[in-house]
């Protein structure tokens, strides 16, 4: 299978995004978006397939591992390739090609936690517009707190993730 990566969702390509979401989430299965952005423009994450074998979760979503060889999630190789891995409500992003930070999704503010854009190094909740830089720091509200940070580890093609 395939992903999308393009620079722009219309209304239609973001509903029919919307509904394949509920659609995953009511068969209890992940979804993962994946994308590269340092643009001005906000970009949603696309969906990266959850049955690839690109993305592993473990221990009832404490670890989380990336398979970087898979070409699902390829855009992380790269600086401001990030990824919303919701079954797990973890962000990842790739801060300067080759180091990652990782956080949790769920919003600081009031709980949101898959409405992610990332763009300009910032991660925007769209839920009420706070935004985060890339050390999971709150840059504007309403949000006051700042994203939960993870533990990263990458060993040859494999990025871990330890809440
Ligand atoms: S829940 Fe994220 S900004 Fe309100």
């Amino acid at each position: 299978m395939k992903i999308t990566t393009g620079k722009s969702v219309s209304r239609k390509e973001f509903l029919r995004t919307a509904a394949s979401v509920s659609i995953v989430s009511a068969l209890g299965i992940g979804f993962y978006g994946c994308s590269n952005s340092t643009d001005a423009g906000s970009e949603q994450p696309p969906q990266v397939p959850s049955d690839d074998g690109a993305i592993t979760i473990l221990g009832g979503g404490n670890t989380i591992e990336i398979d970087l060889t898979n070409n699902s999630v390829s855009d992380l190789l790269s600086q401001g390739g990030w990824l919303l891995i919701t079954a797990a409500n973890t962000l990842i992003v790739n801060v300067d090609g080759d180091s990652y930070r990782s956080f949790t999704s769920v919003c600081t503010h009031q709980g949101c936690s898959t409405n992610w854009q990332f763009s300009n190094n910032l991660f925007e909740c769209t839920c009420h517009g706070s935004r985060f830089d890339t050390s999971g720091s709150v840059v504007r509200g309403p949000a006051a707190s700042n994203l939960t940070e993870f533990t990263v580890t990458v060993e040859e093609n494999k990025i871990t993730i330890e809440k």
